[in-house]
């Protein structure tokens, strides 16, 4: 099988190579921009890809959703199958991409989006079928973990260990959106939409690590405690979902605080399985262009779909789900918190609340952002 790219950034170029040395497929033409066609496996011209027959697979790595969304719309409408490690274009556009394969009976599987190596949607994908899925979540940013784990083990500076992660390719084009906790929020709603058939649409939060300080990090380890980025969703009894990513305070003998580098660890729980627990690189060249070539052999075994037939968009519920926070924050803004415990450290109060709605949380640490107040959050250990 012949599969052709499109985009040759830091996948792209992983991807190529790989495809060069794998058994059974092999590499097509390289979509690039225009004026950077300079070897004959490139080309600028979309229509060219899709109008050659020999191309059975359409890889989008581009990342971002347009024109990554026109582009992969006009390759599913070609007949071609489509491999993506894009979150962004699937977490937008996921109703339509997937209407779209079904409708030109083709494959749509995005594996690399979410987890990096890890074959963590494919797994949830078939223990949805059998299984109620009852949670799902984890370490989902390779980015942040990589920081976080500098930050704790080595005493690094935020900024320089964020260049570090960029250099070492683990980061988006714009990091923003690893470290506001963006990143992980589209690949827990990819990871809901394969679990229960909805694609989040509203209601959901996410707080990342771009507030947390050394001397944050420093008081933690004081305390014994290890700061995770943690992406989470959860159905409750009645059926109502709720779904957010935020930083976790938990104790040096959680499994997530053994997480290292640039690890995911991704986990889901089954009424019937229990708990299952995933880990491995979770960004990076070849550990995601593993993924996407994992995902083109699984459509030369059949595999069409990763999303159910009827996915629909919905609301999440956040005020259902309830934490207790850890907030670092200038004394005078103190008085927007009960807390059950709380120290003074020189001007700033750090403070443990009762457990209260995790939207909540959110809306409040935003109110008091508008009105320039610095502050950090984290809840202690996972949400329930
Ligand atoms: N920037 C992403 C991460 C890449 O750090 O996890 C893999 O999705």
């Amino acid at each position: 099988m012949k599969a052709a790219i499109l985009g040759f950034g830091t996948v792209g170029v992983g991807v190529y190579e790989m495809l060069q040395k794998c058994e059974g497929l092999e590499p097509g033409p390289v979509l690039v921009r225009a004026g950077k066609v300079n070897a004959d496996y490139k080309t600028d011209d979309l229509d060219q890809i899709l109008s050659d027959p020999s191309v059975h697979i359409v890889a989008e790595v581009m990342g971002g959703t347009e024109p990554a969304f026109t582009y992969v719309s006009a390759a599913l409408r070609a007949g071609k199958h489509v491999v993506t490690s894009n979150k962004a274009l699937v977490a937008a556009h996921g109703l339509e991409l997937n209407a779209l394969a079904r409708e030109h009976g083709v494959a749509f599987l995005f594996s690399a989006a979410c987890g990096g190596a890890i074959p963590f949607l494919h797994n949830l994908a078939l223990a949805a079928q059998t299984d109620k899925i009852l949670s799902v979540g984890g370490i989902l940013n390779g980015t942040t973990n990589f920081m976080l784990d500098a930050m704790q083990t080595d005493g690094c500076d935020y900024g320089e260990i964020l260049a570090e992660a960029q250099r070492l390719g683990y980061a988006e084009a714009d990091p923003s959106a690893d470290v506001s906790g963006l990143d992980a929020l589209r690949k827990i709603m990819l990871a809901c939409a394969v679990a229960w058939g909805v694609l989040p649409s509203e209601g959901l939060n996410h707080e990342g690590i771009d507030s947390l300080t050394a001397a944050d990090v420093a008081h933690f380890k004081e305390k014994g405690l290890v700061c995770r980025l943690l992406a989470h969703a959860s159905l409750d009894e009645c059926g109502r979902l709720s779904a957010f990513v935020q930083p976790v305070l938990l104790p040096q003998t959680a499994q997530e605080a053994a997480v290292k580098k640039n690890f995911n660890l991704a986990k889901y729980h089954g009424e019937n399985a229990g708990d299952i627990l995933l880990s491995g690189q979770g960004a990076g060249r070849y550990p995601t262009a593993s993924a996407v070539l994992r995902d083109m052999s699984a459509i030369s075994l059949g595999h069409r779909n990763m999303f159910p037939a009827g996915l629909k968009a919905d609301a999440v519920h956040n005020e259902l789900a309830k934490c207790r926070y850890y907030i670092r924050l200038p004394r005078e803004a103190a008085g927007a918190f009960t807390f059950e415990s709380q120290e003074e450290d020189g001007g700033l109060v750090r403070g443990v609340t009762a457990p209260m709605p995790v939207s909540r949380m959110h809306a409040l640490a935003s109110e008091l952002r508008a009105s320039e107040c610095k502050l950090f959050f984290a809840a202690m250990e996972e949400s329930k």
